[in-house]
């Protein structure tokens, strides 16, 4: 595939950094993709080839790193529920050197928004050589890892020049989802909640000045933070976490909610960030029990939370996504979509609210071509 790219993308034109106007760019990147991915009765469009490989295969595994790792666990959540296709996540640095593979008939997907990411091209190199298939999902077409594997697909966020990833993420998890509906031979559909999800992002882009305020509260002098959930919010906790590390170099982790009190709840001391991700029904109220658990040594919490399990105290209560006609294992899913837009605020603001250079943050390279 090829992509034509306009000069006016690789411009910030108003904006002051790249970051911003990438995750400004997020909603229009949910429509592109829809208008690529869906036909006119929202019906996934893609290569029935490549959907055999991935319903055939006996085992469906998503290797990436970085902020692509962190979208492929969000991946396996949909392809195992909405599709039923056991899926499992690696790490390429870690898989290239150190993997078990019994199954006969395994099939790869390579998440990268580079698609020059050497940990990913080493797994690529060694599966190929066993003679494995493969997907590439990536954001540059004519990369080393669209190139090489049998199959590619674009994530057409657009070029993502920032260092900190933000809208390929967002295009990963919705193409993931578009397989994840494919596979589950269209009888899901994911169409009606990403379209209500871009509308409700740009809602959160007109509320900036409140990010910037609630960075400024917990986040700008802090030393270190904590954020935590379950389920899918668990995952973007993870990704959260790097997104303020990488920009702010606040020392953040995100966790498992329920295995903070295994550890690593030593760590919280007086005035703690301790930010709690609550999009997910079923552990609501668990994950409030634990953002409790650490206010009460001190924390200083602040929760985002979906509309439908808000409380009227909580200080991010994201805006309501209509869902009643929708699947709600697909709403499930895709609810972190959502949730993504505040922890990229947040991080934003807290990198510039600490006079830092945000797109070039230190030790950090775009595309990393070293093992
Ligand atoms: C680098 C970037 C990260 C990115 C990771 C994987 O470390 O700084 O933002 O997530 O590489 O990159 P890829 O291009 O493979 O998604």
């Amino acid at each position: 595939f090829t992509i034509e790219i306009d000069a006016a993308e690789t411009d910030k034109g108003i904006y002051p950094y790249y970051m911003l106007k990438e995750i400004e760019e997020q909603p229009n990147v949910i429509r592109t993709l829809m208008k690529q991915y869906l036909d006119d009765k929202n019906q996934a469009k893609i290569d029935d080839q490549i959907i055999a490989e991935l319903k055939n295969a006996d085992r469906i595994y998503i290797v990436a790193a970085g902020t692509s790792y962190h979208a492929s666990l969000i991946g396996k959540r949909m392809f195992e529920k909405i599709a039923n296709r056991p899926t499992q996540v690696e790490i390429a640095s870690e898989f290239a050197y150190d993997s078990y593979i019994p199954e006969t008939n395994p099939f790869f997907v390579f998440l990268s928004q580079s698609g020059e990411t050497a940990d990913s091209r080493e797994v690529l190199q060694m599966i190929a050589a066993k003679g494995f298939k493969s997907l590439t999902l990536t954001n540059v077409p004519n990369s080393t890892l669209a190139r090489e594997a049998t199959y590619a697909l674009p994530l057409l966020a657009g070029p993502e020049i920032a260092v900190a990833s933000t809208k390929a993420y967002t295009a990963q998890i919705t193409v993931l989802a578009f397989l994840a509906q494919a596979m589950a031979d269209n009888k899901v559909s994911v169409a009606h909640p990403l379209a209500a999800i871009a509308v409700a992002m740009e809602a959160i882009l007109q509320d900036k000045d409140h990010y910037e305020a609630l960075a400024q509260d917990y986040l700008v002098d802090a030393s270190s933070a904590f954020y935590i959930g379950r389920a899918n919010d668990a995952e973007l906790a993870l990704e959260a976490a790097l997104k303020l590390k990488e920009i702010s170099y606040v020392h953040t982790e995100g966790f498992a909610a329920g295995e903070l009190k295994h550890g690593t709840l030593a760590l919280i001391e007086d005035n703690t960030p301790v930010i709690g991700l609550i999009t997910q029904p079923k552990t609501a109220e668990l994950t409030r029990s634990n953002l409790a658990e650490t206010q009460a040594r001190g924390a200083h919490t602040l929760i985002i939370a979906a509309d439908q399990v808000a409380h009227p105290e909580d200080q991010i209560v994201l805006p309501s996504v209509d869902s009643a006609n929708d699947d709600s294992v697909v709403v499930d899913q895709l609810a972190i979509l959502l949730a993504t837009i505040p922890v990229q605020l947040l991080s934003y603001y807290t990198s510039l609210g600490r006079g830092l250079d945000v797109d070039r943050p230190r030790n950090l390279a775009k595309s990393v071509t070293v093992q």
